[in-house]
């Protein structure tokens, strides 16, 4: 059963693009699968038959920087909740189950030479467009000259980091991106010298608020046209934002395994490869799979939460563990 389940994600990432984030539909056949699984399965997402394989690329063992563009509109409070959600990676001080914690998991992912993922995640330069220089729909390709333009401008170019950056695309939530609601709600991939000059890895996240937070703010918001399925109170005050950390947490920690697209995945396919948070797309924490988040932790205001940050809470969904074969975070009860 496990199995029919695990076929069935399968096959809905391969008709998906490459390296998305892919939100799972609160609907029908998840929900009749979902019942189904939650009865035999021992762990979330666990299944022998994923063969999460490494491909002999290069994984982010050096410390890594990640540099947030901000396009579109932002305010202060919404950068702030999202900077310290970055910076909350690395930050061990925080209390369990911590984020900082859920990264451990990312970091047993190694390279050739046994070096491991690394553990420090750190904020570096910033970048902003207010005027949408390129536009308020931007394609996969057009992307890519929003980081030109970041990295190549005459005051206060974002530095040039092939080896340990990660450049963050943050879209405001009046800018529309090739795929973004069809079942994308983020996309990570390298940067190509013939528009960028550079080989750089970097990843886009954007605002769903307005366009579709019922699909990238689940579980903040819900689609309209399901009945009986409520939202559940998000840990920021900020829907779209709040639905974007967890996105944000998925694409870096696949940038970090998979940062030119021939490290860490699974499928036999490398131009659709399922990489580790697309096996736990959705799942926060114990008994999640399916259209079911799993147990997630209530802060005392009702908002709903998993793991701790810097002065911050947030919900992350969890990775995939390749030394035990499931999906694994901070927040589990039972294992
Ligand atoms: C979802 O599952 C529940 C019970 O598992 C069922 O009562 C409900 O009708 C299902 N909803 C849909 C839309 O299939
Ligand atoms: C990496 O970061 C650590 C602190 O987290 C620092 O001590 C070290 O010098 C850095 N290494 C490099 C190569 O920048
Ligand atoms: C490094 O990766 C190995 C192999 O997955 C793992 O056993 C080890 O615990 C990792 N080390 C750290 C510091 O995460």
């Amino acid at each position: 059963m496990a199995a029919a389940v695990l076929s069935f994600f399968l096959i809905l990432y391969f008709f998906t693009a490459p390296v998305i984030s892919w939100r799972p539909w609160p609907d029908s056949p998840l929900n009749a699968t979902a019942a189904l699984f939650e009865g035999s399965k021992k762990y979330e997402g666990s299944s022998e038959f994923v063969k999460m394989k490494y491909h002999m690329g290069p994984v982010l063992t050096g410390n890594i920087t990640v540099y947030p563009i901000w396009y579109g509109a932002w305010r202060t409070p919404q950068k702030r909740i999202i900077r310290e959600f970055i910076s909350s990676i690395s930050a061990d001080a925080s209390r369990p189950p911590s984020v900082a914690s859920w990264w451990r998991t990312v970091q047993q992912y190694t390279d050739q030479t046994g070096s491991n993922i690394s553990r420090s995640v750190r904020i570096g330069a910033e970048k902003s467009d207010r005027f949408y220089a390129h536009g308020k729909s931007l394609t996969r390709l057009s992307v890519q000259s929003v980081i030109k333009s970041a990295v190549s401008a005459s005051t206060r170019p974002l530095p040039i980091n092939p080896r340990g950056g990660i450049y963050l695309l943050l879209t405001s939530d009046d800018v529309y991106v090739q795929d973004f609601c069809n079942n994308v709600c983020g996309f990570h991939y390298f940067t190509f010298p013939s528009i960028v000059g550079y080989t750089l890895p970097y990843a886009w996240v954007g605002n769903s608020a307005k366009l579709c937070p019922g699909i990238c703010a689940y579980p903040f918001s819900v689609p309209k046209y399901i009945p009986n399925l409520k939202a559940v109170k998000s840990p920021n005050g900020d829907v779209g934002v709040d639905g974007m950390i967890s996105v944000i947490a998925h694409e870096i920690a696949e940038v970090a395994t998979n940062p030119l697209v021939n490290a860490w995945y699974a499928g036999g396919d490398p131009v659709f490869p399922v990489e580790i948070a697309d096996l736990c797309e959705g799942i926060y924490g114990t008994g999640g799979g399916g259209s079911y988040t799993g147990q997630m932790m209530n802060d005392g205001q009702g908002a709903t939460y998993n793991m701790n940050g810097i002065r911050r809470r947030f919900l992350v969904q969890w990775v995939w563990n390749h030394l035990v074969s499931y999906c694994t975070g901070p927040n589990a009860l039972d294992h």
